[in-house]
């Protein structure tokens, strides 16, 4: 949700801001900005509704030849105020002398803006940004404070949520940040500093990092950072080396991120089996979970799992996955309403928080109530030093190195791969698994990539089948027991991807209602592989033919019968019923991905959509 660029250095300030923009962009794109302090110390502002190429092509038109000493930008997902220039970030004062861009939300800006309005300020925009340029100036020039001060009091009387950058021709070779619930981290060069909303903004000049806490407020000038926090105390923090494998990448051939991250799956599902276990003889070593000591394993009385969106659903098959192989009574939790329920934890409940970004805000709140009842909190995440991170006690890493596409591909199957090994690792704490069975799952695992890529290989066949459908207004998609989040999740990437209306549902409860709406126009998948459940799959595809719906199957490819009575299928290599749910995903990421590409849209910035979802 919006990123935020900075850099005060000796490089070409618009190319290295401009290049943290376009590295951000997947957190927004409904509008972009810059601001920037030339050598004789004057502001000058740009901002484009559109992405940042629009932006970049604008900049390079008026100032291509001017010098720069630092500037600030911003890739926005607007959530004060429509999507215009005048909402575009940065915001100045009412002078002009002060420029911020901002991510969150101030909660109580119509209070502020309110004050401001009093005082004789008007404002130009519909955000809750700008209220804080001009609360901030109001400071500086009524109560005669320094800059760090006026900032400082300002987000004192703020509420909410903020990463801000800000540049002031009061103040011209300093970069201020701050953050609060959004984040914020900062770069150190060799006599150069950056900022960004996430490593990625900088990651290409330097790795080493400070992120920034909740009400830290920053000032850097390209030698120097010092740290404070909302009362003015100095705060010590230090730098961290950043895992530099987290190098942002290209598209290397293939037409859009998505793309290439869903073809890039059996290569980071390797990645995190190598990662994630060693076998030793007769020792299965799994080196990222020992935060669950054996000790640890034998208190765990319940598990409960939060998360958003493809995370829940990867969440709501651990959930399969751990009572079926450990036996510990789990529940799967939206964070957005977790966050605001009264929950009741005992100490030996265990809260497992799955987040791709690690940022996402109801996640990060959602895990601060067990945690203030005294819970263990496990995170699963893509993004090492996130805030989830931060709260968390143990982390598990996805490793399927950075996604950029909006839509959640390879860290989904590497999340259901992580709570396939957690639950393996549970179960063998436990003493509920031989070690022949543990080895004879952790083999069929290691044959996974292999399978993944077998069905990638099916693309031509299911690109045939998104053509077929790809006018169709609606689509239900069904599974039963591990497979129905997969039918979520398959529904979900149409939606998000192709912008067709699609339903996930558990097939035994379409006799509840939703059989209603099948008719010879509704096209219906069914997620059945040849599991545990298949003869009930069979008998609820027989329900939607009998009512003329067009049946479209996800198969194993042992499957004789299914393809006898379905309109269509796509077949999947056999493997234990555990594992299925890495594989039945495969065809219907790539459907909506070809959905989506047929249908000219934007499959990597799907509108209305953000990467990472920092405010509620
Ligand atoms: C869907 C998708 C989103 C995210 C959700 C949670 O394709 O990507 O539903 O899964 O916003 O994000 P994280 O995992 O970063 O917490």
């Amino acid at each position: 949700m919006c990123g935020i660029v900075g850099y005060i250095g000796n490089k070409d300030v618009k190319s290295v801001v401009l290049n943290g923009l376009y590295n951000l962009e997947y957190r927004g794109y409904d509008s972009a900005g810059i601001a920037f302090i030339d050598r004789k110390e004057k502001i000058h502002v740009y901002k484009k509704v559109g992405k940042v190429s629009v932006l970049e092509k604008e900049v390079l038109k008026n100032i291509s030849n001017v010098s720069f000493k630092l500037g600030i930008g911003h890739t926005r997902w607007a959530t004060h105020g429509k999507v215009s220039e005048q909402n575009a970030h940065p915001h100045t004062s009412a002078s002009g002398k002060i420029a911020i861009v901002h991510n969150g939300i101030i909660e109580n800006y119509v209070e502020l803006k309110e004050f401001l309005e009093e005082k004789g300020y008007k404002l130009v925009s519909e955000t809750d940004t700008e209220v804080l340029a001009h609360l901030i100036e109001y400071f500086y020039t009524t109560e005669e404070l320094n800059l760090l001060t006026s900032f400082t009091k300002a987000l004192q009387q703020v509420k909410g949520t903020y990463a801000i950058a800000l540049i002031s021709e009061y103040e011209p070779n300093k970069i201020f940040v701050a953050r609060k619930g959004s984040p914020l981290t900062i770069g150190l060069g060799k006599g150069e500093m950056f900022v960004g909303s996430d490593i990625y903004a900088f990651i290409k000049y330097t790795n080493l990092v400070i992120y920034l806490n909740d009400e830290n407020i920053g000032i850097i000038d390209g030698l120097a950072y010092n740290i404070y926090d909302l009362e003015g105390n100095t705060i010590d923090i230090r730098p961290v080396v950043t895992d530099s494998d987290l190098m942002f990448s290209d598209l290397q051939g293939y037409r859009s991120y998505m793309e290439k991250e869903i073809f890039e799956q059996p290569l980071y599902l390797k990645n995190a089996l190598e990662k994630s276990i060693i076998i030793d003889n007769d020792d299965i070593i799994f080196p990222y979970f020992n935060f669950f000591s054996q000790e640890n394993i034998k208190k765990i009385n319940r598990i409960i799992i939060t998360a958003c969106g493809s995370s829940w659903n990867a969440g709501l098959i651990g959930k399969y996955l751990i009572e079926k192989l450990a036996q510990i009574p789990t529940s799967v939790e939206y964070a957005s309403e977790f966050r605001y329920s009264s929950p009741i934890i005992h100490q030996n409940d265990m809260i497992i928080a799955i987040s791709q970004s690690g940022e996402t805000a109801d996640t990060l709140e959602a895990l601060k109530i067990p945690k203030s009842n005294g819970a263990k909190i496990l995170s699963i995440t893509n993004i090492p030093n996130s805030s989830i991170c931060r709260e968390s006690d143990g982390i598990i890493y996805m490793n399927a190195n950075q996604e950029i596409g909006v839509a959640a591909t390879k860290t989904f199957t590497n999340t259901v791969l992580i709570l396939v090994l957690l639950s393996l690792y549970l179960a063998n704490g436990k003493k509920l698994l031989s070690t022949t069975k543990m080895k004879k799952m952790l083999n069929e695992l290691s044959d996974i990539p292999n399978k993944v890529q077998q069905i990638l290989d099916q693309k031509e066949s299911i690109f045939v089948l998104a053509n077929k459908y790809v006018t169709k207004a609606n689509f239900l998609y069904l599974g039963r027991g591990i497979n129905y989040p997969i039918a979520l999740e398959g529904a979900l990437k149409l939606k998000e991807i192709s912008y067709i209306h699609a339903e996930g549902y558990a097939a035994g409860e379409m006799k509840h209602g939703p059989l209603a709406l099948i008719d010879e126009f509704m096209p219906v998948i069914f997620v059945a592989p040849k599991d545990y459940l298949y003869e009930k799959s069979v008998s609820n595809i027989n329900e939607v033919k009998s009512r003329h719906g067009k049946t479209i199957g996800i198969i194993s490819e042992s499957d004789k019968y299914l393809p006898t009575i379905l309109d269509d299928y796509i077949c999947i290599p056999q493997t234990f019923d555990e594992f299925n749910p890495i594989l039945s995903v495969i065809p219907l990421q790539l459907f909506a991905y070809y959905v989506g590409t047929i249908r000219g849209l934007n499959v990597d910035k799907p509108r209305n959509l953000a990467k990472s979802v920092t405010v509620e």
